[in-house]
């Protein structure tokens, strides 16, 4: 699905670099790529990111996966092909954004490692993959949307967890347990790895 077809194209340099932008925002961009089982709170943790950054006066956006999926995915379903096609754009939405000196935050199962290797060599530089970690018996017993409860009576197949596959991260850069931790430790704990690899710069005192 994603072969070249285009001939007869070439690429433009842009008069404002992303080095420009980034000094305009007083950060740089990069993409936090959340991934885990849908209801592992994926979601719930970028938003609360993005807000946390966003008042400390971080240009932020949030690409959510259910979102994404009325617009820019909407022709796609949750096959592995369209799977595969739907990450494959949202990484390169998301370096788009890392070029504007955005801090973007994916919010996509994004079950395939393969996959999430591939965003990443995108911008291996600018990639902090976030490892939303909980059971499939957490995230079935939250079932905000009542999928898993669909999925467990035959209504939804291919569900990522139940009779789909999910390929745990091997390194990610941080991992969140979901299942344990208040969301204020989660976003601590994203915000100093960012502050560490010197994304955002540290928070000023007053
Ligand atoms: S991904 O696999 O392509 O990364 P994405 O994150 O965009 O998935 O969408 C997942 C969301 O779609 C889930 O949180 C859930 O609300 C919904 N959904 C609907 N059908 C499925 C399915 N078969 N498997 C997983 N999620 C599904």
């Amino acid at each position: 699905m994603n072969e070249p077809k285009a001939t007869n194209i070439k690429w433009h340099q842009q008069h404002v670099t992303s080095e420009m932008k980034a000094a305009l925002h007083g950060h740089r961009g990069a993409t936090l790529w959340f991934t885990g089982l849908s209801g592992s709170g994926k979601s719930t943790l970028a938003n609360a990111v993005a807000l946390a950054l966003h008042r400390r006066n971080v240009s932020t956006y949030v690409l959510d996966g259910d979102n994404i999926r009325y617009g820019l995915s909407r022709n796609l379903g949750f096959s592995t092909d369209d799977r595969v096609e739907n990450i494959r754009r949202i990484g390169e939405v998301a370096k788009l954004f890392t070029d504007s000196a955005v801090v973007n935050l994916t919010a996509f199962i994004s079950p395939f490692r393969s996959d999430r290797q591939i965003a990443r060599d995108l911008q291996p530089d600018s990639f902090v993959e976030v490892y939303c970690k909980a059971d499939v018996s957490v995230c079935e017993s939250r079932d905000p949307k009542g999928l898993y409860k669909k999925a467990r009576a035959g209504e939804i197949t291919g569900f990522t967890g139940i009779d789909a596959p999910y390929e745990e991260p091997e390194s990610a850069e941080v991992v969140v347990d979901t299942g344990a931790d208040p969301i204020e430790v989660s976003v601590q704990k994203v915000v100093s790895y960012l502050e560490q690899a010197q994304i955002i710069p540290p928070e000023s005192v007053a």
